[in-house]
């Protein structure tokens, strides 16, 4: 039996909701047909977007959405994306399967979708193939409510008011896709980019994100800190989790005990990843001003056989339901450092929380455990600690147990406890510090480490009603399945 200790009198950081957000990229599925059908099509939508997928990110507290990019953010035009759609200037989508993009999705349509999921809105600007004058512009075009070239061409596309954008990243990957920069080269331009993203009157502060380190790169973030660390509020890291190596990562749905435990301990890897980019940070900023932001995180399987390889669809099964669970825990843990977490991507693309074919939609294992998650948002990360032995094999190990626990401003406390061992169940014995305890509530997600969602079987994977536990004076005892991820909501 494993000890479980929470402790309410250790409050800790508030978890931003923000940690919750997820990526949408001009990318193979994910806007067109996944997020956005256009006015006129058979599939219900409201002003162009998915009834079902709005609701569907609604109902999962979705907090904040990243546009247009990834790599295809340092080739987009935002000036393409605006105006009458037939007089769209349409451009070939390179990076992503060479396929044409008609930029009928543009600004207004992406505030459209933020206004009906009832999301903030992070945007990407061009640093790699646009200019200066181009990034400045979109930000008046957005955000200036006075009259001004930029407002006014608003206006007559369509809408009064500014909007509010809550985040503003100056480039993405620019190590890489965005530029193919060295760390200094970039630190630098971004400086220049950064000064010309201005706050106009309409009282929106913009918070700036500056392109981070690769993964395990610490001296991009080094050089990062060391030339630019002032000018920016958030610093973004990439990690994603990949089962082999980039020449062949792995299926989705086809693998072995021990291809789980190697995708699931890389996942885990993260948590240094994330210690180690602190350290430098805060040696450069000891006031920790700086945010680190994980603007891109999630698995990268093969692709589904039969479908385009630049289009990026995969399934997604308990595995990445675990890998979701274990990194979100390990977000709330670092809820002092870190500002905002994007998962790659929203739909259709890479580990998605739904997949739609035509007017059909099917929510992933990832949707659930998002939306059983939801409620740390803005909560207190409490101190919590559990006792746990290692799972694992050859290809990696990673601790058995994994949680983290909240507390709402009513003094309810929320745990998610992810068991991420493929074969084994496990007991623990949780006390809440200090407390009686009147009442405790349970869900689970669990399941084989395969079992997925398909468009035949809606309802393989989803979240149900925990009984497997029982209250104790001041906490309680529970048996968790093999591959599972239970939330327990105690009342005190
Ligand atoms: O999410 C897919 C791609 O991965 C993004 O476009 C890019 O930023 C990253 O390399």
């Amino acid at each position: 039996m494993e000890k479980y200790l929470i402790n309410p009198n250790e409050k800790k950081s508030q978890i931003s909701k923000d940690i919750y957000g997820n990526f949408s990229e001009h990318l193979g599925r994910c806007i067109y047909e996944g997020l956005y059908v256009g006015e006129n099509s058979d599939i219900p939508n409201v002003n162009g977007m998915r009834i079902d997928v709005v609701n569907a990110l609604k109902d999962m507290g979705l907090p904040v959405l990243r546009w247009p990019g990834g790599c295809f953010a340092d080739e987009y035009h935002w000036e393409d994306g605006v105006g009458p759609k037939e007089n769209r200037k349409k451009m070939i989508n390179t990076h992503w399967g060479g396929v044409t993009e008609d930029n009928s999705f543009g600004t207004h349509e992406f505030f459209e979708l933020c206004g009906q999921i009832g999301c903030d809105a992070y945007i990407t600007g061009n640093l790699g193939s646009g200019s200066v004058r181009e990034m400045s512009e979109w930000v008046e075009y957005m955000t200036f409510g006075g009259d001004s070239p930029m407002s006014n061409l608003r206006r007559k596309n369509g809408r009064e008011e500014p909007w509010r954008v809550k985040y503003f990243a100056v480039g993405n990957e620019n190590w890489g896709c965005g530029g193919n920069m060295d760390a200094y080269y970039y630190a630098n331009t971004y400086k220049k980019y950064a000064t010309y993203v201005r706050n106009y009157d309409s009282g929106n502060r913009i918070y700036k994100v500056a392109c981070g380190p690769n993964g395990e790169d610490y001296r991009w973030t080094e050089e990062l800190m060391k030339t630019a660390g002032r000018n920016m509020d958030g610093l973004a890291l990439h990690y994603y989790t990949i089962t082999h190596n980039w020449s062949k990562k792995g299926s989705a749905t086809e693998f072995n005990e021990d291809e789980y435990y190697a995708c699931v301990s890389k996942a885990y890897k993260i948590d240094e990843i994330i210690r180690r980019h602190l350290e430098i940070m805060n040696r450069y900023d000891p006031a920790k001003r700086v945010d680190l932001i994980i603007d891109e995180w999630g698995t990268w399987h093969d692709v589904e056989p039969g479908t385009n390889p630049g289009f990026l669809y995969q399934q997604n099964t308990m595995r990445d339901a675990v890998v979701a669970a274990l990194s979100l825990n390990i977000f709330n843990k670092h809820s002092d450092r870190i500002r905002m977490c994007n998962i790659a991507q929203t739909i259709n693309v890479l580990q998605a929380v739904a997949l739609t074919d035509g007017d059909e939609m099917v929510l992933t294992p990832t949707y659930f455990v998002f939306k059983m998650f939801k409620d740390h948002q803005q909560n207190t990360l409490l101190g919590s600690h559990v006792t746990t032995d290692e799972s694992g094999c050859e290809q990696g190990r990673l601790p058995t147990l994994i949680e983290s626990a909240s507390e709402d401003e009513n003094g309810v406390i929320y745990s998610t406890v992810v068991n991420t061992s493929a074969t084994d169940k496990k007991q623990i014995k949780c006390q809440v510090a200090d407390s009686s305890v009147k009442s405790v509530k349970a869900e689970i997600l669990t399941g084989k480490i395969e079992a997925y969602n398909s468009f035949d079987n809606k309802e393989a994977v989803k979240t149900q009603a925990f009984y497997d536990f029982e209250t104790t004076a001041d906490g309680f005892t529970a048996e968790l399945p093999p591959c599972s991820i239970v939330k327990f909501i105690i009342e005190k």
